[in-house]
């Protein structure tokens, strides 16, 4: 069995000049589509927080493939955190910054039991506004962050210090 980076650097595609000039995208859809690869994955993103968390909270939209995985995998629940306007009942609503403009992500105001410890999915950590975003969701539910997991960070770009403390576990870091 591959250890989880030799998987992701034999699998993960690098896309040239996409979505914009000069940037180097990285593709995890092999990875994901990829059965060893998808356990690997999956089993390592969990890892250090097993045992610690009650939920898994997804993160729309790539993070929902890692979180509904890893919610089957270590028996917990998961739950959705979608962009504006998806969610049909009450909802908290976290903005964040994008490259250019703002997005806003929405969580159930009634989904998580106050004390829950939830476990935050997401497939790339770059300037930390998607998933900080979501932590502050979870939190405004009463709700605790034990960790948030990804695939991949873009250490360059700065996002764990944008998550203020809250415990991160990246499985690649990529230049
Ligand atoms: C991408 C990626 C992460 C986020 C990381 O999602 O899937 O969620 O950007 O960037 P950040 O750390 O700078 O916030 P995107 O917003 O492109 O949406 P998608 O997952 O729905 O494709
Ligand atoms: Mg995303």
């Amino acid at each position: 069995e591959h250890p989880v980076e030799d998987i992701l650097d034999r699998l993960c595609a690098t896309v040239a000049d996409y979505p914009a000039p000069g940037v180097s995208f990285k593709d995890l859809t092999p990875v994901f589509a990829d059965a060893e690869g998808l356990r690997a994955v999956v089993d390592a993103i969990v890892e250090p927080f097993v045992g610690h968390f009650d939920l898994i909270a997804g993160i729309e939209a790539r993070g929902f493939l890692l979180a509904a995985a890893a919610a089957y995998a270590t028996g917990t629940g998961v739950l959705t955190i979608r962009k504006a306007g998806k969610l049909p009942r009450e909802t908290y609503a976290e903005e964040y910054a994008l490259e250019y403009g703002a997005a806003t992500l929405e969580i159930h105001t009634t989904d998580l039991a106050p004390g829950a410890r939830v476990l935050i999915l997401d497939d790339v950590l770059a300037t930390g506004g998607t998933v900080g975003a979501a932590a502050r969701l979870v939190e405004r539910c009463g709700a605790h962050v034990v960790g948030i997991g990804v695939v991949l960070e873009l250490p360059a770009l700065g996002g764990r210090a944008a998550l203020a403390g809250r415990p991160v576990h990246s499985l690649q870091r990529v230049d």
